[in-house]
C-alpha cells in the first residue's frame, strides 16, 4: 500500500520526500499548468527532470499531450527516455470514445519497454482491460466517480478480485481524492495506492486536538523550564 503525491508543485514534493511518505508522484496537463509549467513540451521535460530527480527512485507519472496515436508512441518514448523512474500516463480512449490507446500501451509495455499509467478510468471494466493491455498502473478516478453518485469502493474491490485472479501485474492507483478520508477507505477497498493532493496530506497529518495538545506541553515544558531556573536562582 502506497500514497503518491498527486501534484507537480516542487516545493511540495521536496517537502513530503524528506519525511519519507511519499511513493511516487502523479501529474496531469491540469495540474502542470495549475502549477505553472508552460512553453508546451520543454516545459513539461523540464519539470518532470526535476520532479523525477527528487522522487527516485520512485515513479512519477506524465500525461501525453496528444490523441494521435503515433504521436503518443513518440512522445511516450521520449518521456521515458528523460529519467528511469518516468512512467507514462496514456488515456484509456481517445476524446470521442476512440478505441487505439489500448494498443498504444500494449505496444509500449510489451515492445518498447516503456511503463504506462492508463488513466481517466471510471470503472472495473475499463480498469481491467488496461491491465490485459499490460498496463503497470490503472488509475481509477474514485473522486469523480462519486461526484457522479456511485461508491468507486465497489469498482475497487471489484478490479483488485480481477486483477488476483488473473495475476495480473498491474497496480490499482485510485486517484482524484476529494476528502482525507478517501485515502484509507480506498486502500482499505483494495487500492494498491492512492495518489493524494497536499492539501489533503496535510489534512492526514494535522489533527486540531494534536494541536492542542502540542500546545499544552510546549507551554508545560516551557513553565517547568522556568521554575526549575528559580529553583537554581
Ligand atoms: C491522478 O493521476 C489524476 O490525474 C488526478 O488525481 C485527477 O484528479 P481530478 O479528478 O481532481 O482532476
Amino acid at each position: 500500500m502506497a500514497i503518491f503525491l498527486d501534484t507537480s508543485n516542487l516545493q511540495e514534493i521536496e517537502n513530503y520526500c524528506r519525511m519519507g511518505i511519499l511513493r511516487g508522484v502523479t501529474t496531469n496537463p491540469t495540474i502542470l499548468l495549475r502549477d505553472g509549467v508552460r512553453d508546451g513540451i520543454r516545459g513539461i521535460e523540464a519539470r518532470a527532470k526535476e520532479i523525477a530527480r527528487l522522487i527516485a527512485p520512485w515513479p512519477i507519472s506524465v500525461e501525453v499531450t496528444t490523441a494521435d496515436p503515433a504521436e503518443m508512441l513518440r512522445q511516450a518514448e521520449m518521456f521515458s527516455s528523460w529519467a528511469e523512474n518516468v512512467v507514462v500516463k496514456i488515456t484509456i480512449h481517445g476524446p470521442q470514445g476512440e478505441l487505439e490507446n489500448l494498443g498504444v500501451v500494449h505496444e509500449l509495455e510489451t515492445q518498447r519497454s516503456v511503463r504506462v499509467n492508463v488513466t481517466a478510468m471510471m470503472s472495473a471494466q475499463q480498469g481491467l482491460l488496461a491491465a490485459m493491455a499490460g498496463a503497470t498502473y490503472v488509475s481509477l478516478f474514485c473522486g469523480r466517480v462519486n461526484n457522479m453518485g456511485y461508491d468507486a469502493r465497489g469498482e475497487i474491490a471489484k478490479l483488485r478480485q480481477v486483477l488476483d485472479l488473473l495475476a495480473l501485474k498491474a497496480q490499482i492507483i485510485a486517484a482524484s481524492t476529494r476528502e482525507v478520508l478517501n485515502v484509507i477507505e480506498w486502500l482499505e477497498a483494495g487500492a494498491h495506492i492512492v495518489t493524494v493532493t497536499p492539501d489533503l496530506l496535510r489534512g492526514m497529518i494535522v489533527h486540531p486536538y494534536s494541536k492542542e495538545t502540542v500546545q499544552q506541553f510546549l507551554r508545560d515544558a516551557a513553565r517547568a523550564e522556568a521554575a526549575l531556573g528559580e529553583v537554581a536562582g
